[in-house]
């Protein structure tokens, strides 16, 4: 079989690995991909974001698969394009991505389908929502976000109505986000602790991926700036199986069968965001993709072929496969450039990448890496890479996850030491009492 992943970060690295395990795939490529996806694919120089030459490059080449990592192609249509060409596609059509690309599109979903989620107001008009947010009997804090896709930037949490005035203005006068941000949701505040929720979706059928919980802070102790996402581990600690329950029966099942019935089947990937509150899960956001760094915690622990699921769901036989994990853990740490997320340098030459991959269990997935003109991997991104380990269980899976992480350095390299290390005291706990 002949794969093409598109995308070039982390997580099109974990899934450019986990393909090049099966046996069924001859011919692997990624675009653009990076330095980690260049050592086990061909990569192809073409930038996710340009879907004319992507859907060019797969009707020219015709792929047996294209695996859509980012949220961007999708919600631009690429997954129709290359559906009307019979290429067969992992990743939903643009009408079901408005899961992802349009947050009033999602909330109102929600809304109508009676799925739990933070209370909400959509505000078009300037002035409306200055009024809103400003006025006496507003409850604070609130979070105010852009409706559409804006890079994982576009959720503004306020403590002040001056504070969301401010970021409603920059977004509804189109200074922030474009036109992204030209519909604000706000929203009510939710507190609990928030878990990545994967399945995935062949338009009829539904499977649930293994749990994990992301580090979105930029620094220990969930402090500093919101990231991408810092570190992962999976399984997670808090999603135990009476909440997985409540959540397929509140969240998936509604979702699915919703988007079924209002003529948008998903196929691909669902990612979830939920928050557990005192009051049970609620959806903070819907993706449609793959969670980044989540997808590397993920596809190590899972005992099967990674290709024959990702056809499953491109061709409606999910069904037809049985998914299962290993028993280990595994923890991801990311490590990255100095000044992310917000400026950082690029050009650094990154050492000890092989004496780090050559340790047990581990796995160094590149994020922002490209080769220099010697063949010299050096930092390319704000998220450099993610350093991934199994072990027999989190504490372990942690301990050699950071050992490999500590033979790897470039000038500038930071990253979060406490990544796991709740889950591995929360499971202490769970066993002590
Ligand atoms: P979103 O892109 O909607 O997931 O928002 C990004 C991040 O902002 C989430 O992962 C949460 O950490 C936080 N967030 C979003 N909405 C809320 C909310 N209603 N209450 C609390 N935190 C939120
Ligand atoms: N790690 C969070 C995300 O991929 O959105």
């Amino acid at each position: 079989m002949k794969v093409l992943v598109i995308g070039g970060g982390g997580r099109e690295h974990a899934l450019v690995w986990a393909l090049g395990r099966s046996p069924r795939v001859h011919t692997l490529r990624c675009a653009p991909g990076n330095a980690g996806t260049a050592a086990m694919a061909e990569n192809v120089a073409i930038s996710a974001d340009d879907v004319d030459s992507l859907v060019d490059h797969a009707a020219a080449e015709r792929y047996d698969l294209v695996v859509v990592g980012p949220e961007g192609p999708l919600v631009a249509g690429l997954a129709d394009r290359l559906q009307d060409l019979h290429i067969p596609v992992f990743g939903p059509s643009a009408a079901a991505s408005r899961m992802e690309g349009s947050k009033v599109f999602s909330k109102e979903f929600m809304a109508r389908h009676r799925i739990p989620t933070a209370a909400f107001k959509v505000f078009r008009d300037e002035a409306e929502a200055r009024e809103y947010l400003l006025a006496a009997d507003t409850a604070y804090p609130l979070v105010v976000k852009a409706d559409g896709l804006a890079a994982g930037k576009g959720v503004i949490l306020a403590d002040t109505p001056e504070q969301a005035a401010e970021a409603a203005s920059g977004m509804l006068a189109g200074r922030d986000f474009g036109e992204a941000g030209r519909v604000v949701v706000v929203e009510e505040m939710l507190r609990g602790i928030e878990a990545s929720f994967f399945v995935l979706a062949d338009g009829d059928n539904v499977v649930e991926l293994a749990t994990c919980q992301d580090y979105k802070r930029a620094l220990d102790g969930d402090q500093g700036l919101n990231t991408g996402g810092m570190g992962t581990y999976s399984p997670s600690a808090f999603l135990d199986e009476a909440t997985r329950q409540t959540i397929v029966e509140t969240v998936v099942n509604p979702t699915i069968n919703g988007l079924q019935a209002e003529g948008c089947a998903y196929r691909g990937v669902l990612f979830i965001g939920v928050m557990l509150t005192d009051e049970g899960p609620k959806v903070l956001e819907y993706n449609c993709r793959f969670g980044d760094p989540e997808t590397q915690v993920l596809l190590p622990r899972l005992d099967g072929d990674w290709f024959d699921l990702l056809m499953a769901s491109a061709t409606g036989n999910l069904n037809k496969v049985r998914l299962s994990w290993l028993d280990q853990a595994a923890v991801c740490v990311v490590m990255a450039a100095g000044g992310y997320p917000g400026s950082y340098g690029k050009g650094e030459k990154i050492t000890g990448l092989e004496k780090a991959g050559a340790q047990d269990g581990v796995v160094v997935f590149h994020a922002g890496t490209s080769l220099d003109e010697n063949g010299a991997v050096r930092t390319s991104g704000g998220r450099v890479l993610g350093v991934t380990a199994l072990g027999d269980d989190l504490p372990d899976a942690r301990e050699k996850a950071y050992a490999a992480s500590a033979a790897i350095t470039w000038s500038g390299e930071q990253h979060r030491t406490d990544i796991a290390a709740d889950a591995a005291a929360t499971l202490e706990r769970t066993h002590e009492s």
